[in-house]
């Protein structure tokens, strides 16, 4: 983070207080009402690190790793949470946790190995989760609240190309409203991790899992059962199994059932995926967008075209970085070559066998 986007949010946060009226107050949250739950201005007033160790990690906050990473323009990332003594995870509904208030995620971002951005999800009453951003300062010691509106261009991550801290309202486009963890549920945290999930990263000592959740007591009622079946995604294949992962994790949370989007793509939820990926899978194929895909004649663009892979309305968003076409349609600059060679060989071969074999 450069001192001048430092200045730049200072400016921001001016601005925003003197449009709203406000003067010129110098705080870096909104005015509001003093009882409100509100981020703390420091990311080490957060209760991420030991108190008076900015840096060491609270041994209370347990680190975890999603079996399905967002892809965020090759960011490193580490995650935590802290969920209070004794308090349960209701997870009556498997792919629906509600968790306990006071419940706080975190997960840090870094680029080239200097620390960008910390998250911050925080179950604060029975209803509201806070969202906050914290962009980490030049000495990498603590990092400071991030405005509401964001930072854009925060800190340079390839010639040319800038890391945006994204606005909060940001958050709710993919975490909903209230917010929603998407890394942290039966399907991500399975112990059936899948080997080939495209930028997996092995589990590390002390991660927690499903498995480790149920055996502290974490999950109520008893979900033994999710440890004697672990839930993954629901296909033989393993290349479909980890490209429907990829997309669960990187789309889903837009692209699931009931989700209200103006798309007609709607399947690819973690609840959809574990359900019947196969049948996902297979649904993809051929089926109508209304997003025209450049070059070819109205209403002729699908989601998935196992004869002209590239020509699949779902690849080429995925390549494109036009803010107007690309997909995610936000916290990300550049496009993941990796899951773009690993889903269009999918779409050329599996896909198209299977097309092939049902029809
Ligand atoms: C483009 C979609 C997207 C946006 C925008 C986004 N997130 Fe997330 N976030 C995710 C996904 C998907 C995961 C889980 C996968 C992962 O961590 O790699 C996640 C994980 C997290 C986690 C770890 C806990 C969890 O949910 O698993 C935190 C904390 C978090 N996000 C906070 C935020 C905050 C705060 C904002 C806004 C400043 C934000 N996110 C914006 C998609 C998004
Ligand atoms: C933050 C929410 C969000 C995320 C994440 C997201 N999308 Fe979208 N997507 C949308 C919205 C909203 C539309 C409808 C408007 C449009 O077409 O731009 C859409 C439309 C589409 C369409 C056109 C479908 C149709 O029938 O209209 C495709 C294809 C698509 N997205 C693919 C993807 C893929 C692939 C990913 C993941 C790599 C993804 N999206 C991630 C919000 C999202």
């Amino acid at each position: 983070v450069t001192r001048r986007a430092l200045r730049a949010t200072a400016a921001i946060v001016l601005t925003l207080g003197a449009a709203a009226g406000y003067g010129t107050s110098r705080r870096a949250l909104p005015v509001r009402a003093e009882d409100e739950p509100h981020p703390p201005a420091l990311l080490s007033e957060t209760g991420l690190y030991v108190a008076g160790q900015p840096g060491v990690v609270d041994p209370r906050n347990r680190p975890f790793a999603p079996q399905y990473p967002l892809w965020t323009d090759g960011a490193s990332k580490r995650r935590w949470v802290y969920l209070p003594e004794r308090a349960t995870i209701d997870a009556s509904d498997a792919f629906a946790w509600r968790f306990p208030v006071g419940t706080r995620f975190w997960k840090e971002f870094a680029f080239g190995g200097r620390e960008v951005e910390t998250r911050m999800l925080w179950k604060a009453t029975s209803e509201a989760w806070i969202t906050a951003s914290y962009v980490w300062n030049d000495d990498q010691t603590d990092a400071l609240l991030a405005p509401e509106a964001g930072v854009p261009g925060a800190a340079e991550i390839a010639p040319g190309r800038r890391h945006s801290i994204p606005a909060r309202a940001d958050c709710a486009a993919c975490h909903g409203a209230p917010a929603r963890p998407l890394g942290f549920g039966a399907l991500q945290l399975s112990t059936d991790r899948d080997p080939n999930a495209i930028h997996g990263e092995p589990l590390a000592p002390g991660m927690l899992t499903l498995a480790t959740l149920v055996e502290e007591g974490r999950l109520a009622p008893d979900r033994s059962d999710l440890v004697a079946a672990p839930p993954r995604i629901s296909s033989r294949d393993p290349r479909t199994r980890a490209a429907l992962g990829y997309l669960a994790a990187n789309c889903g949370h837009c692209h699931e059932r009931g989700a209200e989007i103006g798309a007609n793509l709607k399947s690819l939820g973690y609840e959809d995926v574990t359900a019947d990926g196969d049948a996902v899978a297979l649904s993809l194929v051929g089926q109508p967008t209304r997003w025209q895909v450049p070059g070819l004649p109205d209403g002729a663009s699908v989601v998935v075209d196992p004869a002209a892979p590239d020509e699949s309305a779902l690849l080429a968003r995925m390549r494109s970085r036009r803010p107007s076409s690309q997909m995610p349609p936000l916290g990300t600059v550049i496009r993941d070559q990796r899951a773009l060679d690993a889903i269009a060989d999918w779409i050329a071969t599996d896909l198209a066998r299977a097309r092939a074999a049902g029809s």
